[in-house]
């Protein structure tokens, strides 16, 4: 049987990285972002390496309408959906409070409202075929108080951790994807100097995604790539609050 997954972002980073490994894995793909030239370009060269379907929505995930034309996606019964990643995201240059507040809410929308409408899309629409899986790329910055960013992650983590127990009984999985660095076009496109983070620190966009995958077969709520950040967000998760609050911010 065919299955069919929709990424979101995925023109770059994780969310290409997720599009090419499911696309050898045979499944169709639902590709989405707001760069046409280059989901033609990305569908184009998935078609051309695993002989699977690839179809393209331009949509910026940061409007309504954007959510509503991927959500449509979700919900259209004679192209369904398997797996939903909800991958798309940015970041702002600057701390909340120095930032223009009309850009956070453009950040809200995109990290919140549309993981948030999709995964609704995606539940009802899953839930009435026998079930299906999601992932949501939230971050290990989830464990740790800083800004806004990774307020958002922390938010998807939860809601992520209680749908994966909620609808276990209509067959649908929901895992938290939580990586530390990865190379992409994240830093550079939010203006972040990372210049000062150390090479051990990185993660290759590839092995996310082959270990994101292997723990959603496992069924695992929250999977965070790599034995050293597992290390790292076991200490955020567990050690004092106000000390993890501390360091975080001498991280700046
Ligand atoms: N890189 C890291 O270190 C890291 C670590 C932890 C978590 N993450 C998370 O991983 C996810 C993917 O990030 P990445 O590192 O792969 O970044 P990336 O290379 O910058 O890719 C971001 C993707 O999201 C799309 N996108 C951005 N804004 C969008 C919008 N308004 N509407 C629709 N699509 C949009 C971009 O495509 P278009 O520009 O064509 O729209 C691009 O395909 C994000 O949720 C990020 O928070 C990243």
């Amino acid at each position: 049987m065919t299955h069919r997954a929709l990424v979101t972002g995925a023109t770059s980073g994780i969310g290409l990285a997720f599009a090419q490994e499911l696309g050898k894995r045979g499944y169709d793909l639902v590709i989405v972002a707001r760069t046409t030239d280059r989901l033609e370009s990305v569908a184009a060269d998935i078609r051309d390496r695993s002989g699977v379907e690839v179809d393209v929505v331009t949509a910026d995930l940061s409007t309504d309408q954007g959510m509503q034309v991927a959500s449509n996606a979700l919900t259209d019964t004679t192209r369904p959906v398997d797996l939903l990643v909800n991958n798309a995201g940015a970041s702002l240059a600057g701390w909340f409070g120095t930032t223009d507040i009309a850009d956070e809410d453009r950040q809200l929308d995109l990290l919140v409202r549309a993981p948030m409408h999709l995964m609704d899309a995606a539940i009802k629409t899953m839930a009435g075929r026998g079930g299906g899986q999601i992932i949501n790329v939230a971050s290990v910055a989830a464990f740790t108080p800083r800004g806004v960013y990774s307020a958002h992650k922390a938010w998807l983590v939860n809601l992520s951790r209680w749908a994966d127990v909620h609808y276990d009984d209509v067959n649908i999985s929901v895992q938290a994807l939580c990586p530390g660095f990865v190379r992409t076009e994240f830093h550079q496109r939010g203006e972040m100097d990372v210049s000062g983070v150390p090479r051990w620190m990185w993660l290759k966009a590839d092995k996310v995604v082959t270990a994101s995958l292997a723990d959603l077969a496992r069924d695992k709520a929250v999977s965070v790539p790599s034995a050293r950040y597992k290390v790292l967000a076991a200490l955020a998760r567990h050690l004092p609050a106000p000390f993890v609050t501390r360091m975080a911010k001498r991280g700046r």
